[in-house]
């Protein structure tokens, strides 16, 4: 089944904006379709959207988180833990988006951290990489996607790769409109299958699921869902119009 992620960013500005948008696509995608939908708001807006999903028993879409920090509890102000969000009934948590890594500083190893916090707390994380557009100039993607996946997914045991949904997303396409084509996609999420069957071995990494992300929308999302290898989008922009993500989920559905 693919997997479509709404990752709303730093948006709506308002809990009321944030309530609007979940309503309106959850009211358009009633019942279990043939594609596994998760929505990630701000961190603020989870308890208002997690009281509107108690309502719709009906609506199977499932919550995410944009990021969290990679202890449980204690003394670390301003930040959230996995437990906080398993509590929410949050189900993914992205971690290692190029906004956080290029913005906030967080390096390959934070992000290992907040990774394993994530499966620790029996939560799925999105782990995001992809190369900038002068490494894919100088034919770097290759090495780019190996160092990423082997620092990002250290220490994580073999038992649990499977549970690590894996983002390739081109830094050079996310928010530009210049989406990676589908071929290209297609190349680089192969690329990153042979990576991770290499490092943790053929058994037991088959079913990873791999997602794309980068000005995906709802006139480019078969070019990349109709491939099976990749196995759905991380969709930023599109995703705050209710009616262009729902398209782009029925695409995902008419496959
Ligand atoms: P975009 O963002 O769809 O706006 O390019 C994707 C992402 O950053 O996950």
């Amino acid at each position: 089944m693919k997997l479509i992620v709404a990752n709303w960013k730093m948006n709506p500005t308002s809990r009321n904006g944030a309530r609007q948008l979940f309503d309106a696509i959850g009211r358009r995608l009633k019942g279990r379709g043939r594609v596994e939908v998760a929505v990630c708001p701000p961190f603020v807006y989870l308890p208002s959207i997690l009281d509107i999903l108690s309502g719709r028993k009906k609506c199977q879409v499932k919550l995410g988180a944009q990021d969290c920090f990679w202890e449980e509890k204690g003394a670390f102000t301003g930040e959230i833990s996995p437990l906080m969000l398993r509590d929410l009934k949050v189900k993914y948590v992205i971690v290692g988006h190029s906004e956080r890594r290029k913005l906030i500083g967080e390096t390959d190893e934070i992000i290992n951290e907040k990774l394993r916090a994530v499966l620790g707390a029996n939560l799925t994380p999105i782990l995001c990489i992809g190369e900038t557009a002068e490494e894919r100039k100088k034919g770097k993607i290759f090495q780019v996607l190996e160092k990423e996946i082997r620092e990002d997914l250290k220490k994580v045991p073999k038992s649990k790769i499977e549970k690590v949904v894996i983002a390739y997303e081109p830094i050079w396409a996310i928010g530009t409109n210049n989406p990676c084509s589908g071929d290209d996609a297609l190349t680089a999420v192969l690329c990153i299958r042979k990576i991770v069957s290499q490092i943790f071995g053929k058994k037991g990494t088959r079913n990873i699921r791999i997602l794309y992300g980068g000005s995906a929308n709802s006139k480019n999302a078969q070019d990349y869902l109709f491939h099976d290898s990749i196995n759905g989008l991380l969709v930023g922009s599109a995703s705050l119009d209710a009616g262009e993500f729902v398209r782009i989920v029925k695409i995902g559905q008419s496959l």
